[in-house]
């Protein structure tokens, strides 16, 4: 959850080139990328994470949905996983972690992946998460910083989970409220990515701690291309305005804003409120994609009619040099 931290501690450091690494932490990518023959890679990733709902059964579905997003980030297929457990075993009841586990491998069914083990360790706080491993075709797969000029953005899932996450903390949220998000942190990237696949499409990546903003600014920062992001074409959860205008907005989106408003060309003539939703940090959140315009519109009536909640936002231009928001 906090890459930054990870990032800091491995800055300077490099390893051999070995000739079949194509990405490593170097490059800002959803997951690492190993070539095996000229058509096949192996694409693995890793995240784990604290309770952010009561449910075990839920936390365990939403940390699974969140570890295989970064493979259908990359256009790849998720074949293989490995848990990593921290849990208080000599306060809390097993049947918990039970039930944790029990909604990892119903995600996981979903996802054709099959559970090879994992870790555990005895901690004073639950932690939940796993390591997923894919494969992709190299010259297939989807890259976050490459964006084409006149693309249109579609994202492929509402923004606003971090700030209900907050709510939820303060005990505020209503259950209407947190079903809502429930729903949408549980359900796969999968269907999303293989239609993406079908579309001529120049990037991806999916929307995590970062917020949609702070995803969008690695999309474009080592590109020639800019963007332009209209607000009020974005869908955002129901009560996150309110919420957001109330101060219940995450730690995280403070820092994403910090880190990347220097990338948004007109930062502050944008209500604050709707800048903390655009870096609001999402768990397991929906795909960012970059799609050719004329085919933008079939692929959204694609993804809407496959029962996914998507939405046109913007387009990448070499009209503007950094992200322009409209709002
Ligand atoms: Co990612
Ligand atoms: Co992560």
């Amino acid at each position: 959850m906090s890459p930054e931290l990870l990032d800091r501690a491995l800055s300077g450091m490099v390893q051999p080139k070995y000739p079949n690494l194509l990405i490593d932490y170097l490059q800002a990518e959803d997951a690492g990328v190993f070539l095996i023959n000229d058509d096949l890679a192996l694409v693995q990733t890793l995240d784990f994470f604290p309770p952010i709902v009561d449910d075990p059964y839920n936390f365990g579905q939403i940390a699974a949905c969140n570890a295989l997003s970064d493979i259908y980030a990359m256009g790849a297929i998720p074949k293989t996983a490995m848990s990593i457990v921290c849990f208080p075993d000599d306060t809390l009841d097993i049947g918990i972690l039970r039930e944790i586990m029990n909604g990892a491998l119903d995600k996981l069914m979903e996802a054709e992946t099959a559970l090879l083990g994992g870790h555990s360790i005895s901690d004073s706080e639950i932690k939940f998460g796993l390591s997923i491993s894919g494969f992709v075709n190299p010259n297939k797969m989807i890259k976050n910083n490459t964006p084409r000029d006149g693309d249109i953005i579609i994202v492929t899932k509402p923004i606003g989970t971090g700030i209900i996450n907050t709510v939820l903390k303060a005990d505020m949220a209503s259950p209407e409220l947190i079903n809502i998000a429930i729903k949408y942190m549980t359900q796969l990237n999968k269907t999303a990515s293989e239609i993406a696949l079908k579309y001529d499409i120049s990037c991806g990546t999916d929307v995590t701690g970062f917020g949609f903003l702070g995803h969008l600014v690695e999309m474009i920062q080592n590109s020639e291309l800019g963007a332009v992001v209209e607000y009020d074409k974005m869908i955002i959860l129901p009560e996150v305005l309110e919420f957001t205008k109330m101060g219940l907005v995450p730690a995280g989106a403070y820092n994403n804003k910090n880190y990347r408003s220097c990338y948004i060309n007109n930062f502050a003539n944008i209500p604050a409120e709707k800048m903390d939703i655009l870096f609001d940090p999402q768990t397991s959140g929906g795909l960012i994609l970059g799609v050719a315009p004329n085919q933008a519109e079939a692929m959204l009536q694609e993804m809407k009619s496959s029962g996914i909640d998507a939405f046109i936002c913007g387009q990448f231009t070499k009209d503007v040099s950094r992200i322009e928001v409209i709002a």
